[in-house]
């Protein structure tokens, strides 16, 4: 299989434009850090026997890749949904591996210009993938062209200006759009409708994920009991990605303070040294919850001032923190804003107040 990474010059400039918001780095974020790309790599499962989990969405994608291959037909556009670190870039790179074609990876940000886009698809060879991941943040100019090149794999390029323009149709190889989203309800309907197949991604169970810590621990070596694979997965937030970040700071405690081998007791005293609680719940979940519980007392909380609060950006409460605690049921969304959910309070060991002065779960 082929794979490239297109980095253009512009690709560069939209990528340095994206880091105004970056990603807080932080242990338990699912968004892939600084300087975790090889190792993140290096723990990739390959084809889809090697995925761990998400059971439903792999056997369906085996028959629709099974059936394309039948009729020797490319597969259907692909959409993928789900927070980050649930393995969507994985799956693409598993998905062209078992179609036995190349793929092409980019970034809604990164296609800044038409011409952007038409060079990308001209470039792939007849069958090709093309990963665009973060699809939500493509500009509303590259999506519209990106229907027809969906549909029926032409471009229409419109050269020249005013009454002298002329709309020129560039044929195109036949492909496979994987479009990869944390953000579903951003995709407009007209796009999200050219996609034949479209999968939501769920958090990971403790088991799944106790399965991929030891998959990874085999990868680079280490030894690891089932006992502190589930130390991990306890804490690794429904999230792969963390779960395997984890690991690698498990291992050196292991290696420093035990004889290298993950066990219970090396999980607990590494995971609790590092902030993260039993729930998976660092030092920012904590602030939200804090803020929610103790200061708001239950009331519903807006989502500016909830970040000013806790001193995040509000689009990283948004993405990163707030749909693992709404998934473990510390917090619920109402139209005036977050509350805390009862979990939240025995969380700290408070009452529920009897009567929050707003609505709430209450109503
Ligand atoms: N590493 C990251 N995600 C994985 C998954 N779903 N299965 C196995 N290993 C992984």
């Amino acid at each position: 299989m082929k794979v490239n990474n297109i980095k253009t010059k512009e690709n560069k400039k939209s990528e340095l434009k994206e880091k105004k918001r970056e990603s807080p780095t932080r242990l338990i974020n699912g968004e892939l850090q600084n300087g975790e790309k090889n190792f993140d790599n290096s723990l990739r499962p390959r084809i889809l026997d090697e995925y761990i989990g998400q059971c439903n969405m792999k056997e369906n994608l085996r028959i629709f890749i099974q059936a394309a291959k039948m009729r020797g037909e490319t597969l259907d556009h692909v959409l993928l949904n789900g927070p980050p670190g649930l393995g969507k870039t994985t799956l693409a790179f598993c998905i062209a591996n078992e179609m036995g074609v190349g793929i092409k990876a980019t970034s809604g940000p990164a296609i800044e210009r038409q011409i952007d886009l038409l060079v990308l698809l001209k470039n792939l060879k007849e069958g090709d993938i093309l990963f665009i991941d973060e699809i939500h943040r493509l500009s509303k100019v590259v999506e519209e062209i990106l229907y027809p090149a969906m549909e029926d794999f032409v471009f229409d390029r419109i050269l020249g200006k005013g009454t002298r323009a002329k709309a020129r149709r560039v044929p195109l190889p036949r492909f496979t759009l994987i479009g990869a989203t944390t953000r579903g309800g951003l995709i407009s309907s007209p796009l999200r409708g050219r996609f034949g197949i479209n999968f939501n991604l769920n958090f990971y169970d403790e088991t799944d994920l106790s399965h991929i810590a030891k998959r990874s621990a085999g990868i680079l070596s280490c030894e690891m009991e089932d006992e502190g694979a589930m130390e991990i997965a306890r804490r690794a937030r429904g999230t792969p990605r963390i779960a395997n970040r984890l690991l690698r700071r498990v291992r050196d405690f292991a290696q420093v303070k035990g004889d290298g081998t993950i066990n219970k007791e090396i999980g607990c005293l590494a995971l609790e040294r590092m902030g993260i609680d039993e729930n998976g719940l660092d030092e920012i979940d904590r602030r939200i919850l804090e803020c929610l519980v103790i200061r708001f007392m239950g009331n519903p909380v807006g989502i500016e001032t909830l970040s000013a609060y806790v001193q995040e950006e509000s689009q990283n409460i948004e993405e990163i923190y707030e749909p693992y605690l709404l998934s473990r049921g510390f917090i619920s969304k109402t139209p005036r804003g977050r509350i805390a959910a009862p979990e939240a309070f025995k969380y700290f060991g408070k009452e529920l107040p009897d009567k929050p002065s707003r609505s709430t779960f209450w109503d």
